[in-house]
């Protein structure tokens, strides 16, 4: 008797452990203007737009500034600054990723984008999910610190022997970066947020990596065919590429 109960035991705890790894989901990186879909127009408070101002948005290119030769010299660097892991680490996003965390439409070339701050959000990004912060950040989200900004942010001799710029100040830093929510915003408050195009783009994503990369494939930007994806890969995103 004692015998079946264990045998009887062990049997659905195995069970359940193999539904929960098959629930288990590993985020992947989507990339800024899958984040755009929804977080950009007045009702969000135009956070897309505000990144692309930002140095952020353009740490990757900096990497082919005459300077960036000289930094990675004075590091003992001696590859191309755009293939060396050193600087990918910070001027990017994603870029030490196994190509299969990163979604086809993703691009290491988008510099430090959203992701690199708040996590990859192939998870999070869906409407419901995003709307509650426990789900979100339980689906992978992350809600950086002024600690987080000195992980890179911190004086680097390669640095300032090449430049020669003062040490950044995170609390002003952090003030001219603020790209909140305004008050009485959120989704649905303004039409630019085009929620519809938004929600295709989340359900697009979630889960679609959750058990294989056959499931990667099935969904690859390259299946033209499929509308949703089209919704997806917005005017803005088409002829930028083109
Ligand atoms: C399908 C639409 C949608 C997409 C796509 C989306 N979000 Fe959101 N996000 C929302 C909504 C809706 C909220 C809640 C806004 C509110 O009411 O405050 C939100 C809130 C957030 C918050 C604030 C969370 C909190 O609790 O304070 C962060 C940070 C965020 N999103 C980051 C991202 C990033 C990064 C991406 C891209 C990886 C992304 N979002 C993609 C809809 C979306
Ligand atoms: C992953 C590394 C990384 C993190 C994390 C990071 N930054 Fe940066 N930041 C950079 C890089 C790289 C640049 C330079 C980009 C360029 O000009 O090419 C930069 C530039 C800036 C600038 C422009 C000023 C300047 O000296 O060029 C400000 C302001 C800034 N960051 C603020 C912040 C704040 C505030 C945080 C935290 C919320 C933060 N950063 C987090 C990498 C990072
Ligand atoms: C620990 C994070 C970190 C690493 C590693 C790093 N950088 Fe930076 N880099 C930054 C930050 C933060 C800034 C902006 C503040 C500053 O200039 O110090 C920056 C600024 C720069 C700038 C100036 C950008 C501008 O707007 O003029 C260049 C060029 C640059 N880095 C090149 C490199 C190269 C090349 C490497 C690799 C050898 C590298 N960085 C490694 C964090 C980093
Ligand atoms: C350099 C890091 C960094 C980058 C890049 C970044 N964020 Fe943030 N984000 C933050 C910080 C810091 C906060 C404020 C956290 C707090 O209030 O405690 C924040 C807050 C938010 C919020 C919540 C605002 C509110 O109402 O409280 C949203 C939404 C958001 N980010 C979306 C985005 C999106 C979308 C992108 C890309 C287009 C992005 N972020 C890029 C660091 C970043």
């Amino acid at each position: 008797m004692r015998l079946r109960v264990l045998l009887v035991s062990t049997i659905l705890s195995g069970l359940i452990a193999s539904l929960a790894m098959a629930q288990e989901k590993h985020p992947v990186y989507v990339g800024a203007r899958a984040c755009a879909a929804c977080h950009d127009g007045k009702g969000m408070g135009h956070q897309y737009s505000k990144w692309l101002l930002t140095h952020h948005a353009h740490a990757y290119a900096s990497l082919s500034k005459p300077e960036a030769v000289k930094m990675a010299q004075v590091s003992g660097i001696p590859q191309d600054p755009h293939e060396a892991p050193v600087c990918l680490g910070c001027h990017a996003t994603a870029a030490e990723a196994e190509p299969w965390e990163r979604d086809e439409a993703f691009r290491v070339t988008d510099g430090v984008q959203c992701e690199k701050c708040h996590g990859p959000g192939s998870e999070y990004m869906d409407a419901k999910v995003m709307s509650d912060r426990d789900a979100a950040v339980k689906a992978g989200l992350r809600i950086p610190t002024k600690q987080d900004c000195l992980k890179c942010h911190y004086v680097k001799g390669s640095h300032v022997a090449v430049h020669r710029k003062p040490a950044l100040d995170v609390d002003k830093a952090w003030e001219i970066l603020a790209h909140p929510v305004p008050p009485g915003g959120g989704p649905g408050a303004s039409p630019a947020a085009a929620p519809k195009a938004a929600a295709a783009a989340g359900a697009r994503y979630v889960g679609s990596y959750a058990s294989s990369w056959a499931a990667h494939l099935k969904y690859s930007p390259r299946a033209s065919s499929n509308t949703r994806l089209k919704f997806h890969v917005a005017p803005r995103f088409t002829s930028e590429r083109s």
